[in-house]
């Protein structure tokens, strides 16, 4: 079993994960036949996921091998406006949805996604005191689908995805 260490994103770990996210949008648009738009797509991360201002929480997992994937968290806080999918309970702040979930192609089936997602439930809990995380998968997205029902999340089908759920 690999040693996994997770910890909250840091300024010094930017270019990392902007290549991380790249190789993330590269695949995801290779699958669906689509050209990357990479600058764009640093240039969100950039301005949302990683903006210290904002109301994201990123956790990086390293092995010997360095940052091998990340996690992103919406944490909407004192904004349930900002709630797109929505607790169970719209007026519920305590809550955290994860965004994104990624581990470098070369890393996958040793459990750092599986790392990630626990530690980004021990994260809200303790820091936020959030009661509750979830998070949508594609229908099509068997590893992540995998990966949560491996943790023992609820699960609930909608038409084509899937959305997590677990108490904290
Ligand atoms: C989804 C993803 C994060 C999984 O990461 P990972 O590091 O491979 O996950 P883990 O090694 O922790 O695997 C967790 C479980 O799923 C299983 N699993 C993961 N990927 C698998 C695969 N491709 N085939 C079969 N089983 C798989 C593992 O065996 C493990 O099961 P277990 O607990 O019963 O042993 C990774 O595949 C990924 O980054 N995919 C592309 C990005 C993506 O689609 N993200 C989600 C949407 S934002």
């Amino acid at each position: 079993m690999t040693d996994i260490e997770v910890r909250l994103y840091e300024e010094s770990d930017l270019e990392r994960v902007l290549e991380l996210a790249d190789e993330f949008h590269r695949e995801l648009y290779a699958r669906f036949g689509k050209e990357a738009r990479l600058e764009e797509n640093r240039g969100f991360y950039q301005n949302a996921y990683l903006n210290p201002q904002g109301h994201y929480t990123v956790l990086v997992a390293s092995t010997s091998d360095g940052i091998e994937g990340y996690i992103v968290g919406s944490s909407p806080m004192d904004m349930p406006e900002l709630n797109m999918h929505g607790p169970r309970d719209p007026e519920s702040v305590s809550w955290t949805e994860m965004d994104i979930l990624f581990t470098t192609a070369s890393s996958r089936g040793r459990g750092v996604g599986k790392a990630l997602v626990t530690a980004m439930c021990d994260y809200v809990r303790e820091h936020y005191g959030h009661e509750e995380i979830s998070g949508y998968v594609a229908n099509w997205n068997e590893p992540s689908l995998r990966v949560l029902r491996s943790l023992g999340f609820d699960e609930e089908a909608e038409d084509s995805r899937v959305l997590f759920s677990k108490e904290l």
